[in-house]
């Protein structure tokens, strides 16, 4: 059978679709094989249309609006001067490079590191009080709501329960050994101190002005994430540097190597920032609790080194024994 028309009519139906994106998301037709992230650009200039780019220049320029030092104290919610979209990449809309897309069904989900069910607002609010070492934002401010109708639209055209690829920040297999900061420090040497500075205190726009944010963000120091924060620990971070670092890295073509991007995370998280109170409160049910959470308390008996910089193989089989032995007396009864 010759093959080729089909794979012309496939190759047509990609285009149209892709070209479709748009009209398909406005006029809300049924599930589409790809999806595009909607463009903010194209909304009118009404008061929806207002809120979410609103929302977009919370994301973008987060130290502008609710920085440490910005003029209105009422406003300062973020502890440090950090912008959502350093970690949150292009806006929250870079495959891998942890998006805010397709969140708007993901919520409320339990959270095992709450303890209890959370909404968006609540997963934001996490963000605020680790990632940016702040306060959290009022449901009912002006900012949460701007933030959410940005997230929200960014769901534009995704299907209730579709969750999109490209989530997160990519997934590497564990390293068999411990992570090396030691190893990690020359990797940062080499590839991370050109941007990052070697201080890894980052490039502010102006020495003088911190309300003006970044040019390179930190990566420690007191004006960086807090010690709570998902990039404080070692696979959010490896994962993280490995799909996205130098900035401008694809995860189609990552450019450290898998061994590189662990060492260098090590080393990233071995540094010290901003301290979190309460973080024992974490995980109340400690046999959820992550295997590379790199503060206690702990069911098992591994240190907090190797929660921290692994290797979590061993310490996975010890806690997957452990809910073993507490599930089977309930399952007598
Ligand atoms: C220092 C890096 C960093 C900064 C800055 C940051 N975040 Fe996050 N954020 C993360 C990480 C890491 C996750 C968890 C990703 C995962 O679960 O794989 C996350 C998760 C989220 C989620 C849930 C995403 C999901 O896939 O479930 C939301 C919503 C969010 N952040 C919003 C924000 C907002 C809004 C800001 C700014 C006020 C912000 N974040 C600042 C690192 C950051
Ligand atoms: C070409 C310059 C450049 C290089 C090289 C580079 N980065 Fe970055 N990095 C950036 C920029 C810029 C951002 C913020 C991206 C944005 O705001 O769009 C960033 C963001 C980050 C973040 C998340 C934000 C934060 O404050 O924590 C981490 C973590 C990070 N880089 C780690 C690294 C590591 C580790 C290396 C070396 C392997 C590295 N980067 C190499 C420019 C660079």
């Amino acid at each position: 059978m010759d093959i080729r028309p089909l794979w012309l009519a496939s190759l047509f139906l990609v285009a149209t679709v892709a070209g479709d994106g748009a009209s398909a998301q406005t006029h809300n037709i049924p599930s589409l094989p790809i999806w595009s992230v909607p463009e903010v650009g194209a909304l009118p200039d009404d008061e929806h249309g207002r809120l979410v780019r609103r929302g977009r220049d919370l994301v973008t320029a987060t130290y502008a609006h609710i920085g440490p030092v910005v003029a209105d104290p009422a406003k300062r919610y973020a502890g440090n001067n950090l912008a959502c979209s350093n970690c949150h990449l292009n806006a929250g809309t870079k495959k891998f490079g942890i998006p805010l897309w397709g969140l708007k069904d993901q919520f409320p989900n339990y959270s095992w590191e709450a303890g209890h069910e959370i909404t968006i607002e609540d997963r934001l609010n996490s963000c605020m009080t680790r990632s940016m070492n702040g306060k959290p934002l009022p449901n009912d401010s002006a900012e949460m709501k701007a933030f959410v109708a940005y997230i929200n639209f960014l769901s534009t055209g995704v299907q209730p329960g579709e969750k999109l690829s490209g989530l997160g920040e990519g997934k590497m297999p564990y390293l068999k050994r411990a992570a090396d900061p030691v190893r990690g420090k020359a990797i940062y040497a080499r590839s991370c101190a050109s941007c990052h500075t070697p201080s890894g205190l980052g490039l502010r726009r102006s020495p003088a002005d911190p309300s003006l944010g970044y040019m390179v963000p930190p990566l420690w120091g007191p004006d960086s994430f807090n010690d709570g924060a998902g990039m404080a620990t070692l696979t959010t971070a490896a994962n993280f540097i490995h799909f996205n670092m130098p900035n401008g890295t694809s995860y189609t073509q990552p450019r450290l190597t898998q061994a590189d991007a662990w060492d260098v995370a090590a080393y990233v998280i071995s540094q010290p920032r901003p301290q979190r109170a309460g973080l024992d409160k974490d995980y109340p049910d400690l046999l959820h609790k992550s295997a590379d959470t790199p503060y206690g308390p702990y069911a098992d008996g591994f240190s907090q080194r190797q929660h921290k910089y692994g290797p979590f193989g061993p310490i996975e089989a010890a806690i997957k024994r452990l809910k073993a032995q507490k599930a089977a007396p309930a399952d007598k009864r």
